[in-house]
């Protein structure tokens, strides 16, 4: 395994998690997630993405785009989970207040998913995006302080093209969730979103935009104004790559997921600068979480569709950075009262 300064070192830290040092320019270390009945080799996955950490069972929930299935890996034994969802494309899992039940995305609807149900009865329809646009589908989702869920579309997808502008960024919530209310139109390709530690941020991006942006955010009314631009990622040489998914630290910073650019980036909204660019073994790098026993531990999910297998044997995988110095903050819960029972 080559590492970021050249030295090839490979170990097994424990169980099922082989890790890889890294010791430029920081002490942080990357790790991949391995498979449990091959701890030599990491599990890689067509399409990692939405990873979300769950407090409550110690566990990691990610889903795998394509092959239609949400995954839930054990932090403690490495087990790994899946739930398939044979209705199209899984593009988010989310957790709700109170609720055993998981939020998911499939295709352009929501679904409430329980994961103890077999078969179609574990999915039950809460809304759907877009009406009248059938390829377009929920790219991403996350809930504010107040529960209120936040989600955007993407447009008709060829390969790696996305037709421009056909997309939504829209917000849902229980009191009128099936009639979801659209918060900016139009989108291409409505991707990380995450809300500063006071609640009056809303950072977000537009992937084809290449940029994080920033809106002033009326936490109350649950309103947008005053769009502006935080990091133009094609100005610190990342001009093939496109942000993705994003999550926050206890500081208030920015982490993002650069697709197609092998790196997740380290942001301080506030004096607008990238800190770090962490260098990822896999150039497909689609989200972050923050997660582990102390929330120190960054889960950065990437892929593999559409590469060649040979070029990135990673590529796929399900990574950690751990000690980088920072550590996330609890995340916002979607707020859907008796889920259960719905
Ligand atoms: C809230 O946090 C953001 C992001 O750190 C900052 O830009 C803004 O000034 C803060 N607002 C207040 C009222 O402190």
């Amino acid at each position: 395994m080559k590492t970021m300064n050249g030295v090839y070192i490979f170990m097994c830290l424990f169980c099922y998690v082989t890790k890889i040092s890294a010791t430029l320019p920081n002490l942080f270390k990357i790790s991949m997630v391995s498979s449990e009945t091959n701890p030599t080799r990491p599990a890689t996955y067509a399409h990692g993405e939405s990873p979300i950490w769950d407090p409550s069972t110690q566990s990691l929930y990610f889903v795998d785009v394509h092959q239609q299935n949400v995954h839930r890996l054990e932090y403690a034994t490495g087990r790994i989970q899946t739930k398939h969802i044979s209705y199209g494309q899984v593009n988010v899992v989310a957790l709700i207040a109170g609720s055993k039940r998981l939020l998911v995305a499939v295709r352009s609807a929501l679904y409430l998913l329980d994961w103890e149900i077999t078969g179609d009865a574990a999915l039950r329809l809460l809304t759907t995006f877009d009406q009248g646009m059938p390829d377009n589908v929920i790219n991403e989702g996350r809930a504010d302080a107040e529960g209120r869920f936040w989600a955007g579309t993407k447009g008709p997808q060829t390969g790696d093209d996305v037709v421009p502008d056909k997309a939504s960024l829209y917000r849902v919530e229980q009191e009128s969730f099936t009639q979801p209310r659209v918060m900016l139109r139009p989108v291409s390709i409505s991707n990380g979103l995450v809300w500063s530690l006071n609640n009056s941020v809303l950072y977000y991006i537009d992937s084809p935009t290449q940029k994080i942006e920033a809106f002033d955010f009326d936490s109350v009314r649950g309103e947008l104004t005053a769009r502006r631009t935080i990091v133009d990622i094609s100005n610190y040489g990342y001009e093939d790559a496109i942000p993705d998914g994003m999550t926050i630290d206890y500081k208030g910073h920015l982490w993002i997921a650069l697709m197609f650019g092998g790196t997740v980036l380290h942001v301080d909204p506030d004096t607008r600068q990238v800190v770090y660019g962490y260098k990822i073994p896999a150039s497909r790098v689609t989200s972050v979480c923050w997660g582990g026993p102390n929330l120190d531990e960054l889960f950065v999910t990437t892929g593999r569709d559409r590469l060649e297998s040979t070029l990135e044997p990673l590529a796929g995988a399900i990574f950690t950075i751990r000690d980088t110095g920072s550590r996330g903050v609890q995340p916002n819960l979607f707020k859907f009262d008796n889920a259960d029972l719905y």
